[in-house]
């Protein structure tokens, strides 16, 4: 029998899983499918957790969410079309739920049948070698210390990218009185309360991490962007400056000229795709962007088709592409999609790469990976979901986010998959500083 390893089981490993779980409603016959998740419990980066650095066996902690941290996108953009909002919540919700809320409804897909017995808890991939046509994969089972192995046919990689952070290091760090901290290690705002807060880079994590602090009464947050800066009319408090030349004691000094005295630098400068546990023969090099070279659709790599990756792209579209994805490279597995030439490959994969090396601004950025997402989507048999809407909704949101950046959070859209539309929340983002589901579902 076929052998399937999915390594992970966030999202991307939890799109995979269902996708399995589609055809064998339909009664056909599916391989045996492992998924080795290192956490204790599944859904990724939403399984919050306190814990930062390491944790108690010693593995680094992969999670990267923090308190209060909220959809940044329309939830309709990410909505499975499989498995809506209205039929989880039993109600129509509005479109920027906190992460618990989400947590929730990712969990609520995957829990109603036997999936959950597929996932190996506490187990962390170390290798992944290809030798005579099989990949033998070592895991390590955490809580009893023990290196196992196992050989599969595929391997589908879903471990996320958003859990290695990338520290650059400015002049004066090392004598800087106060912390430094990169935005995987942020979990609480209200540990800035008071304070004078730095936040360098300038695309998501910066963006709400700064406006966290702000929310959570930082006296003073100043963001100090690299190549292009964000440019939205912050409040109050907040301010944009061009970046950091260097820290004097407890002074930042940034190209600009401005100085301005902190107690605490956030590093909001990425993460890196980091894979120590494939073989380097095997292993995707990349930074984040929309079009990682050699993956085949985004997923299959180059140069040995049983290898798979899932959501390694920099992402508008989550969780519904994640799907695509999952139901594309099942049916690679299947052997229901076949294979191009290896030179048709490559001019696929260069075409899209090219594409994406022209992209100057969100809305093109939108169309690119809205279109890549399409052509998945008419690959496999993924229900129907309307991704023209999806792409008109995240124009809006841009548009939105540029008129406001504090209020684009309060605005409603309509569901790509029942086409109900969203009821207003009942209290603004910015005065909303409880974000259990319980608050947020008025429960
Ligand atoms: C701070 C932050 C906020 C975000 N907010 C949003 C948002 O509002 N909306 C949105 O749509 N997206 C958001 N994202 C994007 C996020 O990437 C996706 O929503 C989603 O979590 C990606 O799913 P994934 O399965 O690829 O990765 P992950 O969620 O990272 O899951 C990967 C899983 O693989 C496991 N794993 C890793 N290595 C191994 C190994 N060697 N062996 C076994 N298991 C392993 C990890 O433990 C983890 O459970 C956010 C990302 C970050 C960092
Ligand atoms: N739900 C939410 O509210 C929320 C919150 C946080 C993050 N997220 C998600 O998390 C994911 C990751 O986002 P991210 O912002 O962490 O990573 P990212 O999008 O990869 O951005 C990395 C940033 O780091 C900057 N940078 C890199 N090196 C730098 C240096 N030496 N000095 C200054 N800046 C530097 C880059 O600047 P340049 O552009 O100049 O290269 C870029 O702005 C995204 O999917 C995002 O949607 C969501």
């Amino acid at each position: 029998m076929t052998k399937v390893a999915i390594i992970g089981a966030g999202p991307c490993g939890l799109s995979m899983l269902r996708a399995f779980e589609h055809l064998e409603n339909k009664g056909e016959k599916i391989p045996e499918v492992v998924c080795f998740e290192k956490q204790e419990d599944w859904g990724g980066l939403w399984n919050y957790s306190w814990r930062t650095g390491s944790d108690q066996y010693g593995d680094p902690v992969p999670n990267s969410m923090y308190r209060y941290l909220w959809s940044n996108g329309p939830k309709e953009c990410l909505e499975f079309a499989d498995y809506s909002f209205d039929e989880h919540f039993g109600k129509p919700i509005p479109s920027f739920p906190p992460r618990e809320v989400l947590y929730d409804y990712i969990l609520g897909r995957v829990s109603k049948g036997k999936l959950k017995d597929k996932v190996k808890f506490n187990t962390r991939v170390v290798s992944t070698v290809y030798k005579n046509d099989k990949f033998e994969v070592s895991y390590q089972d955490k809580v009893n210390d023990k290196i196992l192995k196992d050989t599969f046919d595929y391997v589908v990689v879903s471990t996320g990218h958003f859990s290695v952070p990338f520290i650059p290091e400015y002049k004066g760090m090392d004598k800087f009185p106060g912390r430094i901290m990169h935005s995987h290690d942020f979990r609480d705002a209200e540990e800035f309360r008071g304070k004078d807060v730095i936040v360098l880079g300038s695309s998501y994590s910066a963006e709400d991490v700064a406006l966290q602090c702000n929310k959570y009464g930082a006296k003073s947050v100043t963001i100090g962007y690299r190549h292009n800066p964000m440019g939205f009319k912050w409040p109050n408090g907040m301010k944009e400056v061009h970046y950091l030349d260097r820290l004097e004691g407890k002074k930042a000094i940034f190209k600009d000229g401005t100085e301005q005295d902190a107690d605490v630098i956030i590093l909001c400068t990425g993460y890196l795709h980091h894979f120590p546990f494939i073989d380097e023969s095997l292993r995707l090099k990349t930074s984040n962007r929309l079009y990682p070279p050699k993956l085949y659709k985004g997923v299959v790599w180059q140069d040995n088709h049983k290898l798979l990756y899932l959501g390694m792209q920099d992402q508008f579209h989550t969780f519904n592409m994640f799907d695509c994805q999952a139901w594309f490279a099942r049916d690679v597995i299947m052997g229901k999609i076949k294979m191009p030439s290896d030179s048709d490959i490559d001019s696929d994969i260069n075409k899209w790469v090219a594409m994406e090396e022209k992209l100057e601004n969100p809305d093109q950025m939108i169309d690119f990976q809205t279109e890549y997402t399409k052509e998945l989507h008419e690959m496999s048999d993924y229900p129907k979901i309307d991704f023209e809407l999806i792409r008109k909704h995240f124009k809006e949101w841009e548009h939105h986010k540029v008129e406001d950046i504090l209020t684009y959070r309060n605005k409603s859209f309509s569901s790509p998959v029942t086409g109900s539309v969203a009821p207003i929340h009942h209290t603004p983002w910015e005065t909303a500083m409880d974000d259990s589901l319980k608050t947020f579902l008025n429960k």
